[in-house]
């Protein structure tokens, strides 16, 4: 099964209007001739439409950093799926780490998350990955299987395609301390078999990527391994160098 690498930038809180759509007009040129890959941005909110008119007519997609399951209401500060889509939204992300760990976002909410955007028409990122803690534990896989399988509760089978998982461990994010090949692969061939268990033939056509301090440096090596089909990019993504040339090892990867 031939999955298309998913090179997805995560900004987090940085970056305002100006500052993405300076970050578009360099960006842009750098990946234009980058074949065989799929590469979206997820700025703040608030630059989400500056962002989305700036990348317009280019093949770089428009993604959220998170999002309510309810389409419309009372809740206060929060973002429907359909308010993304009409943004431009393609992708969203669910569950990060930083969401579940300081938001307190559960796997329940992450699974209904993950549904509302399929039936808006957007394809979630969901993340999942251990504590330091956990893998010293000898926990890693269990709590990527738990993750797993709460998060995606509520995902029918015939939408698992348009599905896409992250394994971020915690440990990595942010730190500098990226996952060895070999580590990140031991984790993503589990989650692949797992996605098997849980989709039947459909699992194979699920994107996994790595997120945690991936960069030019290492993308290569990471992206090499069977079951990394992309990366979730945060540190790195904040420039447009830096992120053009994690793009650049994907497509190369491809070649
Ligand atoms: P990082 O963040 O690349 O800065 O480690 C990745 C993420 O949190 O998605």
């Amino acid at each position: 099964m031939s999955r298309i690498p998913l090179i997805a930038a995560n900004w987090k809180m940085h970056k305002t209007a100006p500052e993405a759509r300076r970050f578009a007009e360099a960006f842009l040129p750098r990946v234009a001739g980058l074949d065989g890959i799929e590469i979206a941005l997820a700025p703040p909110a608030t630059a989400l439409h500056a962002l989305g008119e700036a990348l317009a007519g280019s093949a770089v997609a428009l993604a959220a950093q998170n999002v309510n399951a309810e389409p419309s209401g009372a809740f206060t500060g929060e973002i429907s799926p359909g308010m993304l889509a009409d943004a431009g939204c393609r992708y969203a992300i669910v569950g990060h780490s930083e969401r579940r760990r300081l938001y307190g976002e559960t796997d329940a909410a992450v699974a209904a998350k993950a549904r509302a955007l399929l039936e808006a028409g957007l394809r979630p990122i969901v993340c999942l990955g251990e504590s330091l803690e956990e893998r010293e534990a000898g926990r890693t896989l269990a709590v990527c299987e738990a993750q797993l399988g709460g998060s995606l509760a509520d995902i029918e089978l015939e939408r698992a395609a348009e599905l896409i998982l992250a394994y971020e461990p915690i440990w990595a994010i942010g730190t500098g301390r990226t996952a060895t090949p070999e580590v990140a692969q031991e984790a993503h061939g589990f989650l692949r078999e797992r996605l098997g268990v849980r989709f039947g033939e459909a699992g194979a056509a699920v994107r996994i990527l790595y997120g945690g301090s991936m960069k030019p440096a290492n993308a290569a090596a990471l992206l090499a391994q069977p079951d990394l089909d992309g990366g979730l990019v945060g540190g790195a993504s904040l420039d447009p160098e830096s992120f053009a040339m994690v793009c650049s090892s994907a497509a190369a990867g491809r070649g």
